[in-house]
């Protein structure tokens, strides 16, 4: 029958469905990373461009006026204008604040409450103070190129940040001051590089992530859950069935058995029991009509034959009712310790007029009050038979023998004679119920064969084996073999 291999459909179905999970958790973390970037970079825009607008106020006005305090002192840059310093109607001390030196100061200002904010910086800068780091320099390097944008993510004092970066142009405004280095409108003066602290963004990312991975692996225990319950319930069906198809394909072949048990039956009882009967028939009407003839001895002797063809037509019938009976498994079985002595001599006087009707001598050696472990009416059944059928196929004078040896485990006892023996082609049929030979005695006795069959039976029953030796012409030894008696 067709096994279907359901462990490694699991592991395929449910290998698919982890793959299709991980390939789901993988897109859903790439686009937590995406959205993740996609946001610090709106908040580090608008903060940039925050502060340049405010820059641009500054600049447009070509620097404010502030009253000098310690943090606001006069710009030691600016000293090329003559109006850096000035006082005002009432005494009031002012300074000429540049666009820069308020980025720095603001940025200075908001650095203790809000962490790194940002730095303007330049490749020539006119304040040491604004000279690029490692970083910086690639962006203003880039920006000299064309390029107008620069990201990047940066750890300052242990702290990550985003970085965002434009290009600080050179505009109308800026020529005041910056004029006489040499600037012109669209050069490339500067950077103005902002800083975004990222631990609140990557809080949420990871929020998010965890979130969406505790959701995934609901939606994978669930689709597991619901895989092996469908895989289990299937493959149950399947066993179901195939034990009902296994079922049915048995008690085909036992009705296919009987079938062919019972044709057999029927074929055994039409023909084999003729023939005894006629013989039986026959004699009896030649001894009627003779009956006036006949000498008392000459009466005597056909009284002997139909008296022997009574007994084996008996016997015949017995055997057929009893094999029948064991086909329907109706046959008790009582083994108990028994004495083979009192069960051969038993049977021998059973046989012994058909033994002497063909003159055999039946001999009995075996040594002592052998006991064996058998059911009394099959170990009598097998006697029966093997004996018989010794006779059956002994010619007039001949001899038969039966043995015994026994071991601790088992008693093995035989049955041989000097008889005509069994081909080889027949030996292979003797114990196979689809093939039983009919045979024919040395005397034209009659016989299914049955027999033989129903010693096997009754043999392997009690665990023992049966088993035959035999050369054409020269004779046949059954033997088989018994537990030794509890
Ligand atoms: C009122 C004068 C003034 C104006 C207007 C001005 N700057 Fe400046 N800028 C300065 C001075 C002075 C410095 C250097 C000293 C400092 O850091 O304060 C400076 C520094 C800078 C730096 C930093 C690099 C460096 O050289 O130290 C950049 C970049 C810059 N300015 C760009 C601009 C741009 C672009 C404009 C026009 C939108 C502009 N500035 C307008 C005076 C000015």
């Amino acid at each position: 029958m067709k096994q279907i291999n359901f462990k490694k459909y699991n592991i395929i179905i449910l290998t698919l469905w982890t793959l299709t999970i991980a390939f789901a958790v993988y897109r859903s973390v790439l686009e937590s990373n995406q959205q993740f970037e996609k946001n610090i970079k709106i908040v580090a825009r608008i903060s940039y461009q925050k502060d340049i607008l405010y820059r641009k106020w500054v600049s447009t006005h070509g620097g404010v006026y502030v009253t000098i305090n310690k943090d606001s002192r006069p710009n030691p840059y600016l000293s090329f204008i003559k109006n850096r310093d000035i006082v005002t109607t009432n005494g009031d001390s002012l300074t000429l604040i540049n666009p820069a030196y308020m980025t720095r100061q603001i940025y200075e200002l908001g650095k203790d409450d809000y962490g790194a904010m940002g730095h303007l910086s330049s490749l020539k800068p006119i304040n040491p103070f604004n000279a690029p780091d490692h970083n910086e320099k690639q962006a203003l390097l880039r920006f000299e190129k064309g390029d107008t944008l620069f990201v990047n993510n940066d750890t300052i004092k242990g702290i990550p940040y985003f970085v965002y970066v434009r290009p600080f142009m050179t505009e109308s405004s800026c020529l005041k001051c910056h004029a006489q280095q040499g600037y012109k409108i669209g050069d490339v003066r500067g950077a103005l590089f902002t800083a975004v602290p990222t631990s609140e963004f990557l809080k949420i990312k990871n929020h998010d992530i965890k979130s969406s991975l505790m959701t995934f692996l609901f939606v994978w225990v669930i689709g597991v859950s619901v895989i092996l319950f469908v895989m289990y319930n299937l493959q149950k069906q399947i066993k179901a069935r195939n034990i009902a198809e296994e079922t049915i394909i048995q008690t085909n072949k036992e009705l296919h058995q009987l079938n062919v048990d019972k044709d057999r039956f029927i074929s055994i009882l039409g023909h084999d029991l003729r023939s005894p009967f006629t013989a039986l028939i026959g004699l009896s009407e030649f001894l009627k009509e003779n009956l006036q003839k006949f000498s008392i001895n000459e009466t005597n002797k056909i009284a002997d034959d139909i008296n022997i063809a009574a007994q084996n037509t008996f016997n015949l019938l017995e055997d057929i009712l009893l094999w029948a009976r064991t086909q329907q498994g109706k046959i008790p079985f009582n083994p108990r310790n028994l004495d083979l002595t009192e069960i051969s001599n038993n049977v021998i006087d059973i046989l012994k007029p058909s033994a002497l009707a063909k003159n055999i001598t039946i001999s009995y050696s075996i040594a002592g009050n052998l006991t064996v472990f058998a059911d009394i009416d099959m170990l009598k059944t097998v006697l029966r038979n093997l004996v018989s059928n010794a006779i059956k196929f002994t010619h007039n004078g001949g001899t038969i023998n039966i043995g015994a040896g026994q071991t601790d485990s088992f008693t093995t006892i035989s049955v041989s004679d000097d008889g005509v023996g069994i081909s080889q082609e027949n030996m292979a049929k003797i114990f196979d119920v689809s093939q039983v030979p009919t045979t024919i005695g040395t005397e034209r006795e009659t016989g299914t064969g049955l027999g033989l069959l129903l010693c096997k039976d009754f043999v392997e029953k009690h665990g023992g084996k049966i088993r035959v030796e035999s050369e054409a012409g020269k004779g046949s030894n059954f033997s088989f073999t018994l537990p030794s008696p509890i």
